[in-house]
């Protein structure tokens, strides 16, 4: 594999709530490579989201470090913060998050904005994503005249737009129906295909399957980290 672009060393998320403890991540150690697709899983209340939170740059755990592209994020402010995940780091939610008053290219032009680039290279790199989607013709319409499916993969060229060095889904097919959701993990696969790398977070182990490796936690922690194929004789 190549470089590491995702170095979690003993990551730990602790919540004080009253007298208690919530080890939301428990000492999570985990190293992703460039051009990987990983699927991390794990039951309801596991830690998925605080670890995809952490992943994501959107917080900071409570102890161990963290890198992503060489960078140490593990104590950056706010600002640093927002601006590593701008840079690096494209965003693919269940529910889209699409703004409801923008057309699609806005839609998609949104991080590109943010990241102060220019306003014709801006129309023409979000018009290139809405093309790599299918939904070129569409640019001009509303998030609420595409079916869900459509929806989700205007929020997919967003996340391209930028040219991340990370795709970050969390639960991308967790509001749409069997058929919809195969074309978007085909889409996820041809991406990672193309060199992109993918994490996905998913409860789903039917979904965690059609990565190539599956990171599973259990109580914060991680209780299984390898291919899928190992992965699926195991479930
Ligand atoms: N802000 C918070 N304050 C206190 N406890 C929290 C907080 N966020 C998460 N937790 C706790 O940490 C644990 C892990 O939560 P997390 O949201 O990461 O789970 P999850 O795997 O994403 O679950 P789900 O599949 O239901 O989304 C849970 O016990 C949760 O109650
Ligand atoms: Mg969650």
């Amino acid at each position: 594999m190549g470089e590491p672009l995702i170095e979690l060393k003993d990551i730990y998320k602790i919540y004080q709530m009253g007298d208690e403890e919530v080890r939301a991540n428990d000492g999570i150690t985990l190293s992703i490579s460039k051009g990987e697709f990983v699927a991390i899983v794990g039951k309801s209340g596991s830690g998925k989201s605080t670890l995809m939170n952490i992943i994501g740059a959107l917080d900071v755990p409570t102890d161990g470090s963290y890198y992503l592209g060489g960078e140490d994020v593990s104590d950056m402010s706010d600002d640093q913060l927002a601006a590593i995940r701008n840079r690096m780091i494209g965003f693919i939610f269940q529910q889209y998050n699409l703004l409801p008053k923008l057309n699609l290219l806005e839609n998609v032009e949104l991080p590109l904005l943010y990241a102060g680039v220019g306003h014709e290279e801006r129309r023409e790199r979000a018009m290139k994503s809405l093309e790599r989607v299918g939904l070129k013709e569409k640019w001009r319409n509303m998030p609420n005249q595409l079916s869900g499916g459509q929806q989700q993969r205007v929020s997919i060229a967003r996340a391209l737009a930028g040219d991340p060095s990370l795709i970050l889904a969390d639960e991308p097919t967790g509001a749409l129906d069997s058929r919809t959701s195969r074309e978007v993990l085909d889409f996820l696969k041809q991406l990672n295909r193309e060199g992109n790398t993918i994490v996905m977070i998913t409860h789903d182990n039917s979904i965690a399957v059609e990565a190539k490796r599956v990171v599973r936690i259990h109580d914060g922690k991680i209780n299984f980290d390898g291919d899928v194929e190992d992965y699926a004789a195991i479930i």
